[in-house]
């Protein structure tokens, strides 16, 4: 089964207290290809891990996993949050004492030395998960660091730097155990893996 309804809302409530908004489904749309505009849910990669699956549809489906946005700080004296944040997911997983909810964030990792490509999966644990911005619209960016494409023995000034990159894309890869095609970031464009497609991932405010 690819998608897990969180049926949570008063779970999901009480989480919202530490800054968290949502919930949102996570949209996908293709920068190069509208036909693969989707959404992103989560999917079995390992225990207590989900990757972010491929779901077609140019509407919500009606079973889509739920996302937060949890803010990394606040302003102590005016409690204002501020960016970047986790993608958080509130995993449900059976134990002794029944169902416990576990909050989750993704996080980007690299799959290997050799490849550019970075699965982004959902660990348990917010803390750990890779911090993103996201711009007014909801699509998420990360800050790129320093162009190095031309540095040599001189100096650079100004510095050049990267900007703000939109490098999420949709790959066939390998995910835990599993091959899915499913939400990873290319460092460097254009992908070591060609089923790469780029791709925009954007918070969508579920009602
Ligand atoms: C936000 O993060 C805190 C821990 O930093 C966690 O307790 C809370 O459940 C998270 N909220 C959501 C919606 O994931
Ligand atoms: C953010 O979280 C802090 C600590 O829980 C809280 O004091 C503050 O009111 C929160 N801010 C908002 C806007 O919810
Ligand atoms: C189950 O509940 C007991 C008593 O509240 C607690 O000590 C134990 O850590 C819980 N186990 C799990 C897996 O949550
Ligand atoms: C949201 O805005 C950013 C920055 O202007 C843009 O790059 C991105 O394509 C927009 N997202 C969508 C889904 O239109
Ligand atoms: C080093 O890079 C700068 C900026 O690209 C360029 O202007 C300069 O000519 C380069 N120097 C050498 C020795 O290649
Ligand atoms: C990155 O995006 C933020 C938010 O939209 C904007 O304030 C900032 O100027 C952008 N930076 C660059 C280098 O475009």
């Amino acid at each position: 089964m690819l998608f897990r309804l969180t049926a949570l809302a008063a779970l999901a409530a009480t989480a919202t207290a530490s800054n968290a908004t949502g919930p949102y489904a996570l949209q996908i749309t293709g920068k190069e290809n509208a036909d693969i505009n989707g959404y992103a849910g989560a999917c079995h990669s390992g225990a207590g891990i989900e990757a972010l699956c491929y779901a077609s549809g140019a509407s919500l489906p009606p079973s889509v996993t739920q996302f937060y946005y949890n803010y990394t700080s606040y302003n102590t004296e005016t409690g204002v949050p501020s960016q970047p944040g986790w993608i958080t997911y509130l995993l449900t997983a059976g134990s002794t004492n029944g169902t416990i909810t576990v909050p989750s964030a993704m996080q980007l990792d690299q799959s290997g030395w050799g490849t550019n490509v970075l699965t982004a999966q959902i660990f348990p644990g917010v803390e750990s998960g890779t911090s993103v911005y996201q711009f007014e619209n909801g699509t998420l960016y990360m800050y790129g660091g320093y162009d190095d494409s031309s540095f040599n023995a001189t100096f650079p000034t100004p510095i050049p730097t990267l900007g703000n990159l939109t490098n999420f894309h949709l790959c066939y890869q390998f995910t835990g155990g599993y091959y899915y095609r499913s939400i990873a970031w290319v460092t460097t464009p254009p992908a070591h893996n060609p089923s790469c497609e780029p791709v925009d991932l954007t918070l969508v405010e579920l009602s």
